[in-house]
């Protein structure tokens, strides 16, 4: 029998992209999944592509009420993921500060906010996603580096503070995922050919890769305060 088997998960960013991916291979091992996002459309179409046990949640993480109301009453979880982000982004001199707020807002303080009111299963885990940006800047991107460095931080103490739960990331490079449909079609197949020719992989990163690894973390009972790397390598090329 599978190791999640009848296992209670949440994916908040389950709506859409590693999110989604990962919310479908808990469901495949045969989890109950429970996905959380702000928009309702997209959970309902999220829902119809998961096979297995799923149930969805409005939710929004920068909404420090509804955050607090919604774990008042959810009860507990063996195993949580955090993917969901909406991060404006830019190089630093150019990104507007409110921009630069709401990035952190969203991404850092939204795990944060999750992070310190969840009730998670001793044993069971708790996973962040962050960025390979966090240990290869870019000066395009700075504060996502920035981010992301915090959120692995964060989840190394958290390892500590919530022990015997088990707090990890995975830290992903470039993914195919609807992250990027803000791009249009021909320039986002240029950013991912350019990637795959740099990249040791050869390969843009899919959302399956992210999966599996936050799976393994949550599946392997030594693993805390660890940050994963799924980045086809781009964090030494
Ligand atoms: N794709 C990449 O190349 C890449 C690379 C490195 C790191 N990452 C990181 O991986 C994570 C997931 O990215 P992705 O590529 O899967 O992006 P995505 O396809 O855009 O998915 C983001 C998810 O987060 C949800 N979300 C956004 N803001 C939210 C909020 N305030 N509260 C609740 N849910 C929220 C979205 O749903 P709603 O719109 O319904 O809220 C969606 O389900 C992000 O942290 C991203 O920075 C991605």
């Amino acid at each position: 029998m599978s190791k999640l088997e009848s296992a209670k998960v949440l994916v908040v960013g389950g709506s859409s992209g590693i999110g989604l991916a990962t919310a479908k291979a808990f469901a495949e091992q045969g989890a109950h999944v429970v996905i959380a996002s702000r928009s309702a459309a997209k959970l309902e179409t999220a829902v119809a592509q998961i096979a297995g046990k799923v149930t969805h949640v409005v939710l929004d993480t920068t909404d420090e009420a509804a955050v607090e109301a919604f774990f008042a009453t959810s009860g507990q979880f063996d195993h949580v993921v955090i993917s969901a982000a909406q991060t404006p982004g830019g190089p630093a001199r150019k990104l507007p500060l409110q921009d630069a707020y709401t990035a952190m807002n969203s991404k850092f303080w939204g795990a944060y906010r999750v992070a310190r009111l969840v009730d998670i299963a001793p044993g069971g885990s708790l996973t962040f996603v962050s960025g390979f940006l966090s240990v290869r800047p870019s000066g395009g991107s700075v504060l996502q580096g920035a981010i992301n460095a915090a959120l692995e931080a964060l989840a190394r103490g958290l390892a500590l503070e919530l022990a015997p739960v088990r707090v990890n990331t995975v830290s992903p490079g470039l993914i195919a995922t609807p992250l990027w449909d803000k791009l249009d079609a021909q320039a986002r197949q240029t950013m991912y050919d350019g990637a795959a020719a740099r990249l040791p992989a050869r390969r843009v990163g899919q959302a399956e890769d992210v999966a599996n690894a936050v799976v393994y973390l949550a599946t392997t009972p030594f693993a805390t305060g660890s940050t994963v790397l799924v980045d086809g390598g781009g964090a030494i090329a």
